[in-house]
């Protein structure tokens, strides 16, 4: 638990370089990282891009997969997660953009894209760290709640209530807001060596509370964290509200 959303990022990113600089990696065996969109992970890549820029981390040997991208927006629309990924951080850093993979939400088939998806996931030797963020309704990449806890990488229908979070980033219309995505499956996330999760803000409290306090159950799918045998919540103070 950190004093704000700063300090729980910075903390983050402190953290992931410092695993980064320890791994030894192979080519056989890059760092592997799990990346999220949406504003949690915002001030944790100002922070990685800051260091970087100081001549502290070089991502060069970091192989990247994001969890989740919607289907239906070009992939140069400035909501779409890959434009959101290129903004926040891969234009300021010195990742090789053929170690970058971010699903297709226009392939022209969809489940054969999340098929490849986990496949290359599962060639490079698997996630070494997946940072995540969840949704006010505990949802961890874009598993809404029901989803099963064993699934895999496909496409899902978004749950009414993401559709009017995230309709903020669309001029608060509805309408605008794309109606499915392609996201890793819970099971994909659990399969990581680590999984990093970051928390802020007490509109999350009530999700927060559920995951961690009450038992593992497909309506809140990061309570699956439960099963994880290295996770890690960063939360800020205002997070820690309903707990
Ligand atoms: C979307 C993303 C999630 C993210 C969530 C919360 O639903 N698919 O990966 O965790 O938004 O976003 P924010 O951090 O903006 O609250």
């Amino acid at each position: 638990i950190r004093d704000d959303p700063q300090t729980a990022s910075r903390y983050i990113a402190d953290y992931i370089i410092e695993r980064i600089k320890t791994f030894d990696p192979s080519p056989e065996r890059p760092f592997v990282l799990g990346l999220p969109t949406g504003s949690s992970p915002v001030l944790t890549y100002q922070y990685l891009v800051q260091r970087h820029k100081a001549g502290d981390i070089s991502f060069r040997h970091v192989v990247t997969f994001n969890m989740d991208e919607y289907v239906g927006i070009p992939r140069e629309h400035p909501e779409s997660y890959h434009s959101f990924m290129y903004k926040h951080f891969f234009s300021h850093v010195d990742v090789r953009p053929e170690n970058i993979n971010i699903l297709n939400g226009n392939a022209p088939d969809l489940e054969a894209e999340c098929q490849a998806y986990e496949d290359k996931i599962a060639n490079v030797g698997g996630i070494e760290l997946f940072l995540g963020g969840i949704g006010p309704d505990g949802h961890i990449a874009f598993n809404e709640p029901g989803s099963s806890l064993k699934s895999r990488t496909r496409v899902k229908t978004l749950a009414y209530d993401t559709i009017l979070a995230n309709s903020r980033f669309f001029g608060n219309d509805l309408d605008q807001v794309p109606r499915m995505a392609l996201t890793v499956g819970v099971q994909t996330v659990l399969d990581a060596r680590e999984v990093v999760i970051i928390i802020t803000g007490a509109h999350k409290a009530l999700a927060l509370q559920k995951c961690l306090e009450e038992g593992i159950n497909h309506m809140w799918t990061l309570s699956s964290l439960q099963l994880h045998p290295h996770p890690m919540i960063v939360i800020d103070e205002d997070a820690t509200l309903e707990l």
